[in-house]
């Protein structure tokens, strides 16, 4: 037997039993005649004791073991003298009588502790080292307890879990595809899932009724914190469901997960958003309403005083930052730096300060007077010590910026509590999107998602304006998880797609299997999909998805650990007669 106890449980109460243990060496220390060494696993870290004095040879093999040495330790529990409040087993320690060395180590890249010093490259390169430091297992425990308790709620509700492909083939529509060359079909390819839609919507073809998968979905996209090529939804449909029965359940779920993980009962429905009014008080399909600071529309208010900038705009709009009226001079401008980075591309930003005495000073006094401002300032309720931070230009990029403006100043006025939770449902998205570039319409969820019944008569005369039977659960300003009510009639299906300007060669060519499905009885049915990895990273408050996966890729796609992607050999690329050009 290698062990008797793990290196986590050892309490006060064992003290006096014999038992051995195993695991990394975490640290050394000497002081006098005593070796201390903190043995780690999964579990946690128990200290260990050698005493040159009781065994002066034990005592010299403990001083020569390196970091990350794996040992095999037998000893007597005892109390500790100095305890350590950090650490579970603080209270005791191992006066050791018997080591043996299972494995040395070569001294790691970097420490292995919660704060360690190695950057993320070296870290990434070395995950498997990485993924010893207890903050990071941390997280993928969390994992695990949630796709669990996922399981749990889902197997309660009936649902199944079915596995799909994942060499299937690709569509034009979302995002890019990751393709596979196929051997056996030369100059084929197959594409790896961006997510089970299809599949899933078969099986209410096929009457499972309720399907869950915890699925691997594959996206080339540009990457961000929230994104990664690799991800994993927690996918989910079901038969004979209104978006009112879709929307209890993974409210459901949702509870169940924050009652069980986090221990919060969360009180009530979810509030619900239409995707107009999220848009037009928060510049985003997205808010983070763990604070208010709705947006004020102000063209009307504004407009004929002579400022070409707001007469000029499309939209002027603003926020008001309450208690920041004496932001200096400074600040303002970080802020204005800020509004006007590339990324986010305002051409500059009007302030009024409504200052504490009541006085009203602005970026804009030329143009306005303080019966003016005091008229701006009562649209936003504004109070003395607030300060209003105005934005114009055209309508969408503006709001835009003005959502990023709202959240930045929400962060600095400490409204974003990471321990705070407030989940929503925005609901009613268009159904389709416009592309100026293409100049066709896109749509906004995916090709099968259903209009709102009482729209239906738009798609012929304005398609832009219908709205769908889509929904997105949004915790915190985060799209956790997204989906709709399908069409399942495939009139409208092939209406759908002549929209998005599929000839009904290339709709059959795409999707002729999910049509002449539908021919054979297709259930009304819809769902949706969690991105299991956005849902522990909000668990876990972490900053970036990257660090609740266990070999996840850099910003660039990269695997750097196993350094991928990489060039095959020619042997591999005549089997699958494939040639190189790279453009
Ligand atoms: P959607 O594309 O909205 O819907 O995806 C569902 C959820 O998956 C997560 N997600 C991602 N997470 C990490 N990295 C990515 N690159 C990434 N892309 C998406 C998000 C998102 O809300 N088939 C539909 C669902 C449905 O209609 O049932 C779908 O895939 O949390």
């Amino acid at each position: 037997m290698y062990r008797t106890k793990n290196c986590g449980e050892l309490r006060i109460q064992n003290s006096g039993e014999k038992v051995t243990l195993a695991g990394w060496v975490q640290k050394t220390r000497k002081m006098g005649g005593m070796t201390f060494v903190d043995i780690r696993d999964r579990y946690g870290v128990t200290q260990l004791v050698f005493n040159q004095e009781i065994n002066a040879e034990l005592n010299e093999k403990a001083n020569k073991l390196g970091r990350e040495f794996v040992i095999q330790v037998t000893g007597v529990v005892s109390e500790r003298s100095s305890k350590n409040t950090h650490i579970n087993t603080g209270d005791v320690e191992i006066l050791v009588d018997k080591l043996v060395i299972l494995n040395e180590a070569i001294t790691p890249p970097f420490t292995i502790e919660e704060n360690t010093d190695g950057g993320d490259d070296i870290r990434m390169k070395y995950r498997y080292l990485d993924l010893r430091r207890s903050n990071v297992r941390q997280n993928l425990i969390l994992r695990h307890k949630m796709t669990f308790e996922i399981r749990r709620y889902l197997d309660e509700q009936n649902f199944l879990e079915v596995e799909t492909p994942i060499l299937i083939g690709s569509t034009p529509e979302g995002a890019r595809d990751f393709v596979v060359p196929s051997r056996m079909n030369p100059g084929q390819f197959y594409a790896l899932p961006q997510s089970p839609q299809l599949f899933k919507q078969l099986l209410m073809v096929s009457g499972f009724d309720r399907y869950f998968q915890i699925a691997k979905c594959f996206r080339d996209e540009d990457l961000r914190a929230d994104r990664q090529p690799e991800f994993t939804q927690i996918d989910c449909e079901m038969s004979f469901v209104e978006q009112e029965d879709v929307l209890n359940i993974f409210e459901g779920l949702t509870k169940h997960l924050f009652k069980t993980i986090k221990n919060i009962d969360i009180q009530g429905d979810f509030p619900r958003m239409t995707y107009a009014d999220a848009i037009k008080y928060y510049g985003s399909d997205k808010p983070d309403i763990r604070f208010d600071m709705q947006f004020v529309e102000l063209k009307e208010a504004v407009s004929g005083k002579d400022f070409v900038v707001f007469d000029n705009a499309a939209y002027v709009g603003g926020i008001c930052a309450k208690g920041c009226a004496s932001y200096t001079r400074k600040q303002l401008d970080e802020l204005t730096d800020f509004v006007k980075r590339p990324q986010i591309g305002a051409k500059g930003l009007v302030y009024i300060r409504y200052d504490v005495d009541g006085s009203l000073k602005s970026s804009i006094d030329k143009f306005y007077t303080t019966d003016d401002l005091k008229s701006i300032a009562t649209l936003f309720n504004a109070e003395p010590g607030d300060l209003i931070l105005i934005l114009a230009g055209e309508k969408s990029k503006t709001q835009k910026a003005l959502s990023e403006l709202r959240l930045e100043m929400g962060s600095r006025l400490g409204l974003r509590d990471k321990n705070v939770y407030k989940p929503m449902w925005v609901i009613d998205f268009p159904l389709f999107e416009w592309d100026e570039e293409t100049k066709r319409y896109y749509a906004m969820h995916h090709p099968f998602t259903s209009p709102k019944p009482e729209d239906i008569a738009l798609l012929d005369t304005d398609p832009g304006q219908v709205r769908a039977n889509a929904y997105d659960m949004v915790v915190n300003g985060v799209e956790l998880g997204g989906g709709s009510i399908r069409i399942h009639d495939s009139k409208l299906q092939n209406r759908m797609f002549e929209l998005l300007g599929f000839t009904p060669e290339k709709a059959e060519a795409q999707f002729g299997f999910l049509m002449n499905a539908f021919k054979y009885g297709a259930p009304p049915h819809g769902g949706l999909a969690f991105g299991l990895d956005r849902f522990v990273s909000l668990f876990a408050g972490l900053d970036s998805i990257r660090d609740c996966i266990a070999f996840p890729k850099n910003n660039a796609g990269r695997d750097v650990m196993i350094d991928a992607p990489s060039v095959i050999d020619q042997s591999q690329l005549d089997e699958l007669n494939l040639a190189i050009i790279i453009k």
